[in-house]
């Protein structure tokens, strides 16, 4: 069933625990999807050894190394693409992606966020949440666009903020959901495809 599976490529930049949840669901014959590479910006990242860990084949493009971020951009579009995926997930990829990288990958390319969008954007979502004082916060998948976690939403998830919560433990929690959130939600996109209308993202051809 592997030649219908739909392709991913997943990048990283950290520990890659969001990657590994599709690369332990993907093991399953059943699971509709396959990673076919996982992609970074800095090498030496729990991310990349997940990757190796699992047979899958890994490359770093870091923006130091080019001249230009529009460079690293055109090669990281052109590392992608030599994987021929359906679908590109960002998965705590710390870095935005350029216009190059938009262009070739408009409304396939997904990425998660720890907090539930349009709140707290960022880098910070969830000591942002915290500070703010909501009772609930949780995490969204969404089809990126040129702006900061402002993409058309695919998925989203609920978790309660606890009062004795940290920024670390607040994330935590958001984490485990997030994972969840991510594999069911690719999943039903590769069985049932998914159209982008304006801002609402449906599953179903
Ligand atoms: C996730 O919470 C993601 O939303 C954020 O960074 C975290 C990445 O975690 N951007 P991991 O690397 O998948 O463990």
């Amino acid at each position: 069933m592997v030649g219908s599976q739909l392709r991913v490529v997943v990048l990283v930049s950290g520990s890659g625990t969001n990657l590994q949840a599709l690369l332990d669901a993907t093991a399953d014959p059943a699971y509709p999807a396959t990673v076919v590479a996982v992609g970074a910006d800095r090498e030496g990242i729990e991310g990349l050894t997940r990757a190796e860990r699992a047979g899958v084949p890994t490359f770093v493009l870091r923006v130091k190394d080019f001249q230009t971020r529009s460079a690293w951009d055109a090669a990281l579009t052109a590392s992608v693409a030599g994987f021929d995926p359906d679908l590109v997930v960002s998965a705590g990829f710390m870095k935005l992606v350029g216009e190059d990288f938009l262009a070739a990958y408009a409304g396939r390319l997904l990425n998660t966020h720890p907090a539930l969008s349009p709140s707290f954007p960022g880098m910070h979502g969830p000591a942002d949440a915290l500070a703010y004082g909501v009772k609930v916060t949780g995490c969204t998948l969404f089809v990126v666009d040129a702006g900061v976690d402002t993409g058309p939403i695919v998925a989203q998830s609920v978790v309660p903020v606890l009062d004795d919560d940290t920024a670390e433990t607040l994330h935590e929690r958001i984490k485990t959901e997030e994972r969840r959130m991510l594999v069911e939600a690719v999943g039903r996109m590769a069985r049932e495809g998914f159209t982008v209308d304006g801002r609402v993202v449906r599953f179903g051809g």
